[in-house]
């Protein structure tokens, strides 16, 4: 049998491949939760999956987390800029367990993207590389969710608002990718391959046209300078370091980082993505 190990199991995407990989059959038995929060998984262990504490940042916790774990999905931290230091000690601990194949939720074109929250996916990726590990690097574009969470917002305010309206985004649900990891974690043969997780491109122009046409109210994109766009968000409260990392973000998805083309998705998927008006229609459901 194959113990399957889920970082993050607590957070959005880590969830989904928890549950994905239980609805592909593997034995709740085989599945192990970790999680920097265990009580956050309690849902999780009464399906009679194995929750383990896990906090990258604390690396006495992983060695008894990692423990006789065959394929590990290490999903990327979310504490900006420490992430580097905290992959490290997931790498080096499933190094020491010995753990068959790690596989690592990484950022759309990581080898060549000037996204600024590249440099730390990117040094993720050649610690596992360097590991002497088998890997397999899954490189999620943008969540759709990023967008589809915003839709009230976009409906009273009638405008998306963005840098170029034309730039290309690979955007994908959360739950596309999560199945689509899934495959990749139960395939052994994606050892040592290198996967771009994305969606069919839509641009923030096609978004508020078809927020127009699935909520059947009027939503306009308007473009807006990189300094007008930091002036909006400082004026709903946000400080400056955040407000310029935001903007930074939108230059480059508006520069086309995220514009990565390929079918690696839709082929672990086995079927084709889900769209962006559909995602629309559940989001308003
Ligand atoms: N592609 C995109 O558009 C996009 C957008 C946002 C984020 N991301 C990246 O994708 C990852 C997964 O996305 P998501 O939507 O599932 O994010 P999420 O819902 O915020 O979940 C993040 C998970 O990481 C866990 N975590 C954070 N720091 C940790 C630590 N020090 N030790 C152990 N676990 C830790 C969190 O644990 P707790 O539950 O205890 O907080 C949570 O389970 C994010 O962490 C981020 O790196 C990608």
């Amino acid at each position: 049998m194959t113990t399957y190990a889920v970082t993050g199991a607590t957070g959005h995407l880590g969830r989904l491949v928890v549950t994905e990989l239980l609805a592909r059959g593997v034995s709740a038995s085989d599945v192990v939760a970790l999680a920097r929060t265990p009580d956050k998984a309690a849902d999780l262990a009464a399906r009679g999956v194995t929750v383990r504490p896990a906090d990258y940042a604390d690396p006495m916790t992983l060695p008894a987390a990692l423990e006789s774990v065959d394929v590990l999905l290490l999903v990327s931290g979310s504490e900006l800029g420490r992430r580097l230091p905290q992959h490290s000690a997931v790498i080096e601990a499933a190094k020491a367990a010995a753990v068959g194949r790690v596989a690592y939720t990484s950022i759309a074109a990581a080898d060549r993207s000037a996204n600024p929250l590249t440099p730390e996916h990117r040094a993720t990726e050649d610690l596992l590389r360097a590991s002497g590990l088998p890997f397999t690097i899954l490189r999620d574009n943008w969540y759709l969710e990023n967008y589809t969470a915003q839709l009230p917002q976009y409906l009273a305010t009638g405008e998306v608002l963005g840098i170029n309206g034309d730039a290309r985004i690979g955007a994908a649900t959360r739950a596309d990718m999560a199945v689509a990891i899934t495959t990749a974690l139960l395939d052994p043969d994606t050892a040592g391959v290198t996967f771009e997780l994305s969606g069919p491109p839509i641009t923030l122009a096609g978004l508020a046209e078809t927020i127009t046409e699935v909520t059947d109210t009027k939503v306009a994109y308007r473009r807006v300078t990189a300094e007008e766009l930091t002036a909006i968000l400082r004026r709903t409260g946000m400080d400056e370091a955040t407000a310029a990392f935001v903007v930074a973000l939108e230059e480059s998805v508006a520069r086309g980082d995220l514009d990565v083309r390929g079918d690696d998705l839709e082929r672990l998927l086995g079927r084709p993505a889900t769209t962006l008006a559909d995602a629309l229609r559940a989001a308003s459901a």
